[in-house]
Order: C-alpha cells, then structure tokens, then sequence
C-alpha cells in the first residue's frame, strides 16, 4: 500500500510508467527497503535492481526471485509489485527467522515490463536472457522521440553492471492471475505451467495533412480515417481463427492532431497473441496484408513493423512441481494454469530454471485502476514462494 502511494491515480490505481520520475522514487523506496534488510544492491546497463541477501556460500549461482514495479497508466496496485515485494517479504522472513540460505537469494526489480512507452514489454529480462541486444533496446525510442538509454540515465538508474551472463539457479516469480479462473474455482494458488505466445507491431500510416475546410473529400489521403478501417479490420481478423487469438490496437499517435487539420500521419500498436506459435505467425501475415490492401486502395504508405515477438513457453518441470510440492505441503487449495500475459518469467526460461506462481485477483481485473487482491491470497502465495526459494537455496 505505501508503494500503491506512488502514482496514485485518482481512480484508486496507480500510473507509473517506466523511467519515468514516478518509477525512480518507487525504485529508490524498494532500494531502501532492500538495503534496510542487509542485502546489497547491483545495478545493471538496463537498470535491473538486483538485492541480494547473502548466503553461506556465496560464489554459487543465487535462486532469483521478483517482478516489476512499473504500472500501465491506468494500473493497479499489484501487477508486478507482489512479485517484487514477496520476495522483499522473504528476505525480512528469513531475516526475523534468523535463517541462513546456502546460496544467495537476488530480488529483482526489472525494467519496463510493461512495454507502455517502448512499444514491446518485458524488455530488460529480454536482454538479461539473451533474447534482445543490449545496445538495440537502450536505442529504443518512445513515441517522442526519447530514447530509453536517455530515460535510464535521467532517473539515475543506468548501472554498470553487465545484463545477465552469469549462471542463475532458478528464477520464481509470484504475480496476481489477472484473469478470473482461481477465484471462480475458489482455488489460491495457479501452478503456472507455460504462456502464450505475443507478436507486437508498429503501424505507420503516412497521408497528408490539408485544410479540413477548403480539401475536398475526393482529394484527400487523410491517414486516420485509413487507420481507421485497418483497426477494424484488425478486430474482425481476430474472430477469423478458432480458437480466437486476441488483437488489441490500444495505443495511437495523430499527426498533427489538430481539430481543423486532415491527419497526415498515424501510428498506432498491435498487440497480438495466441498459445500456437504457427497460428500467431499466420496472423501476422494476415493482418500485415489486410493493412497493405487498405492503404493501397487509398494512395496511402505503410510501415508495418514487428518489434517484438515472444514464443509460447513453458516452465520448468522441477521448478513447476516444487511449486505444486509446496502449495501441497502448506495445505493450501491449487490448480494448474496457463497465463495470458506476459511476465518476465517467460523470458527467463531462455536463460534459468524458471517457475511463476499465481494468486487471485478480484473479478480477474487488471490493467485497470480497479485491480485488487486479498491480502490472504497474498501472503498464501508469499509463503508458497518462500518454501519454493528454500528447496532451491538450501538451508544451512
Ligand atoms: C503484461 O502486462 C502483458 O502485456 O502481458
Ligand atoms: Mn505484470
Ligand atoms: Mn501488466
């Protein structure tokens, strides 16, 4: 709750995008809590906060645990932060318990999961896990024109440290469902077996602006309106396949946006997702050929870019069972489940043995200023994290 202080919207979420001011206060107030708790604190070239409570042998791979701290900007309280500070939580457990680990336990804070103001999410656990360049996401570049490198150092969170290339034991994170299938079931733990896949793309519609009074109709090349109709077109391809995959254009820039001017530029997003990888690739032709016949019919030019794609994945078996194992062993009612978002986690599995755990969260809203979750279930999923952390880090 004093996390959820930071960004507050007046809806009752939280607004904190990435590398944005808001988000460096919530990374400093994390930091403090860290440090608070004895751990140490690494920064790396993508600004992932890694602290690190130590063990008894030190020089072995440590067990990782963590999420995000950025929201989406009309966001709530608990996408991404539970992960973040259930592992904060174990640290202080283990602390009041006087509990020593063998390896050392690193809670993490990754950068822009969310992908609101870079175009993909997820990206810094990207380059951690190899699947993205390092110096092709730090060039990356928001809608005006701010480049992520420069957001990075401007929050005073652009470390040193390099992005991952270095042996992880296991990475786990815990994280509210965000969709309505544990509390309907009256279940509290979600043993996460895998995710679907999601391709992202950048549409850029180029027209030409004109006099909304004096162009006639007929001479017009006004790009909105062909954004318009590719949106549509868009939103009826979805219900082409079975089953549905699901397309969501939900961010879009005019140029100049001005009430008496004919747009000359449009850019917008496409979101796309699907749990079979060849279907989601059948997608993108289509849609990238629905948008190429619009724009043909209207003399208009189309970009149609890609900048992300993310294949369907699954965890890791031993880490899937350990998850089950201790949700089991702590007696607390469990199922399995596939996620629809995407988490850092599924990035991680290129790189570690990998495990998520999932809590309920009311009427599975989220990415929505509504989002809210039992503390119950919280802490539920907190202690099924922490009996997970403890197989894979060993007591001493
Ligand atoms: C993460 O929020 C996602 O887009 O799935
Ligand atoms: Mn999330
Ligand atoms: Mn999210």
């Amino acid at each position: 709750m004093d996390m959820g202080h930071i960004g507050a919207t007046a809806g009752g979420g939280v607004g904190r995008l990435a590398l944005t001011d808001l988000d460096r206060q919530a990374r400093d107030l994390f930091v403090r809590w860290c440090q608070e708790a004895g751990c140490t604190i690494r920064i790396d070239r993508m600004g992932n906060i890694f602290a690190r409570r130590a063990g008894s042998e030190n020089d072995r791979p440590p067990v990782m645990t963590g999420s995000h701290l950025d929201t989406q900007p009309l966001g709530g309280k608990f996408d991404g932060i539970y992960g973040v500070l259930a592992g904060l939580e174990i640290v202080r457990t283990l602390n009041d318990a006087a509990v020593r680990t063998r390896t050392p336990i690193d809670v993490v804070n990754w950068t822009d999961e969310e992908g609101v103001r870079f175009g993909s999410g997820t990206l810094a656990s990207a380059v951690f896990s190899g699947l993205c360049e390092l110096d092709d996401a730090l060039a990356r570049t928001d809608l005006d024109g701010n480049t992520f490198a420069s957001e990075l150092e401007h929050i005073g969170y652009a470390g040193t440290e390099p992005v991952g290339g270095y042996p992880v034991a296991a990475f786990f994170e815990a994280h509210i469902e965000q969709g309505p299938i544990l509390e309907a079931e009256g279940k509290t733990i979600g043993v996460v077996l895998g995710a679907q896949g999601q391709r992202c793309f950048k549409v850029t519609v180029e027209g030409e602006e004109g006099h909304a009074g004096t162009l006639p109709m007929e001479r017009r090349r006004d790009a909105l309106v062909a954004a318009a109709r590719m949106i549509d077109t868009l939103n009826a391809i979805a219900f082409r396949y079975e089953p549905h995959p699901v397309i969501t254009v939900g961010a879009i820039k005019v140029r100049p946006n001005s009430r008496n001017t004919i747009p000359g530029q449009v850019v917008f997003s496409i979101d796309s997702r699907h749990p079979d990888n060849d279907l989601l690739a059948a997608i993108a032709e289509d849609m990238q050929q629905s948008c190429g016949r619009i724009a043909k019919d209207m003399q208009l030019a189309l970009t149609f870019e890609q900048i992300s794609e993310r294949a369907t994945n699954i965890f890791d078996d031993r880490c899937i069972a350990s998850i089950r194992n201790a949700a089991e062993r702590l007696g607390i009612s469990h199922r399995d489940v596939y996620s629809g978002a995407g988490h850092d986690a599924c990035n991680l599995t290129h790189y570690a043995p990998t495990g998520m755990i999932f809590v309920p969260c009311e009427n599975g809203i989220s990415h929505n200023e509504k989002e809210n979750a039992r503390p119950e279930d919280l802490a539920a999923g907190c202690d099924v994290l922490l009996h997970v952390i403890l197989e894979h880090a060993g007591v001493v």
